[in-house]
């Protein structure tokens, strides 16, 4: 298992629509494992496979956010069936967009289907923390990154922060 490293935007490959996985082998699992690794590293609750750059429908979720009680989740070609008419609004980061945090208003609650890491179909129902982060993360599936549910002055102000974060990372 290897930490990889996590694309920031405005990687364009953020953008990208991913492709479905056609079968779970060993080359998928190491990049699952690589994926949680990866997540963990960067202290995040959730990753998508384009955020380290390759495009396949796969996500991995941890929302308990204490190490001692880690409980990685794999969605592999992810769908999400039903979405409640409630929302809630949740302040959101991503880790293609450090530092910028934002209120992102989604369905309060979700039912998906998804491969599991042994590529078995499940069927999740979630609400909360859970639905919010597993509907951001499968916005990355589809190149939408949680600012472009901002509105445009919002977002536009989030990426020139973002820019302005990167010049001075650069700088120092
Ligand atoms: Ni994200």
């Amino acid at each position: 298992m290897s930490v990889r490293p996590i694309l920031i935007a405005p990687d364009p490959r953020l953008k990208l629509v991913s492709e479905p996985v056609t079968g779970v082998d060993d080359h998928i699992r190491t990049l699952v494992a690589d994926m949680i690794e990866t997540m963990y590293d960067a202290e995040g609750i959730g990753l998508a496979a384009i955020q380290v750059g390759v495009a396949r429908r796969i996500l991995v979720l941890d929302v308990e956010q204490k190490e001692e009680r880690r409980n990685p989740r794999v969605f592999i070609n992810p769908i999400i069936t039903w979405s409640s008419e409630a929302t809630a609004v949740m302040e959101e980061g991503c880790l293609s967009v450090p530092e910028i945090w934002d209120e992102v208003e989604r369905s309060q609650a979700i039912k998906a289907e998804y491969l599991d890491a042994d590529g078995n179909l499940q069927h999740l129902e979630a609400e909360g923390i859970l639905a919010v982060c597993l509907q951001h993360e499968m916005d990355h599936l589809n190149g939408v990154l949680f600012v472009d549910h901002l509105s445009k002055l919002k977002r536009s102000m989030a990426l020139k922060k973002l820019a302005k974060a990167k010049k001075l990372k650069k700088a120092s």
